[in-house]
């Protein structure tokens, strides 16, 4: 057993579609959270920034004695997590990359829809994502530019968040595509609005309760799983109100929220 907590990181508040699958599934884990909202979104940013953010978060979480850390960010996944591994070596990571495979084993029509951000769909994980996974078949990628920003803000159903959505999916759709990856953790907290758009046709996969899955299977493995915690903590750049308004609207959490300053953008200071 190992008491010290899981770390959870991500750009802002899309982690916590990821964080939500492991609180359900081991709910005697401690949590420390880090959303990078100082710096959301993530998106259109140059890799070597994003993977410069991505460093500095891993000491802090490390400084923070976390015994694992999940990159909750497809984004942060794609620009920095072969490098984390690298340059921690000792340190379990679980990533994650935009679920081509189970898309691919699933369709019926052979075509596919993948809504991620840019840097993602720019990243050498992607690229071997889809060499590896997509077997013939066809993928329709699309950005879903603002998005991010109104799930930030807790717009989850406005008309304005319904016609950034409406405008990546009906291309696709004029496809024929039966199947829909999202490909950004901030997405599933949309996926009604998703489904409204799309039909009951399409299947909508969401990668996280199978990412919570994986860090189950690791802990497991190294022997670490904790079921006498419980406690979560959250941590932002950004401004403490809007993550813990955040974290009422889409988790339905009422907890304290901690803020740390980026130094150089590079360190954080705690
Ligand atoms: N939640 C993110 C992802 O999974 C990042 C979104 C962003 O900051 O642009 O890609």
């Amino acid at each position: 057993m190992n008491t010290e907590p899981i770390g959870v990181f991500d750009s802002g508040v899309g982690g916590l579609s990821v964080l939500r699958e492991i609180r359900s599934l081991m709910p005697g884990e401690d949590i420390i959270y880090f959303g990078d909202q100082g710096h959301v979104p993530y998106g259109p940013r140059a890799m070597g920034q994003i993977q410069d953010f991505s460093e500095g978060i891993a000491q802090f979480l490390l400084k923070q004695r976390a015994k694992i850390i999940v990159v909750a960010c497809n984004t942060a996944s794609a620009a920095a997590l072969t490098y984390l591994r690298q340059t921690f070596p000792e340190v379990p990571f679980v990533g994650m990359e935009p679920a081509v495979k189970p898309a691919a084993e699933k369709t019926q029509t052979g075509k596919v829809g993948v809504l991620a951000t840019p840097a993602t769909f720019q990243g050498a994980l992607y690229a071997s994502v889809v060499e590896r996974f997509a077997n013939g078949v066809e993928l329709f990628q699309n950005t879903c530019n603002g998005l991010v920003q109104q799930i930030e803000t807790g717009d989850l159903n406005s008309e304005k968040t319904r016609q950034i959505l409406q405008n990546a999916l009906q291309p696709m759709l004029e496809n024929n595509i039966d199947t829909v990856v999202l490909g950004c953790t901030h997405y599933p907290f949309v996926i009604p609005l998703v489904e409204e758009i799309v039909g009951e046709k399409v299947r909508v996969i969401d990668p996280a309760p199978a990412v919570a899955r994986q860090v189950k299977r690791l802990l497991e493995t190294r022997g670490m799983i904790n079921e006498t915690g419980g406690i979560l903590r959250f941590v932002t750049s950004g401004e403490a109100a809007a993550l813990k308004s955040s974290l009422n609207i889409l988790l339905g959490i009422n907890s304290e929220v901690e803020t740390i300053i980026w130094k150089n953008d590079l360190e954080i200071v705690a």
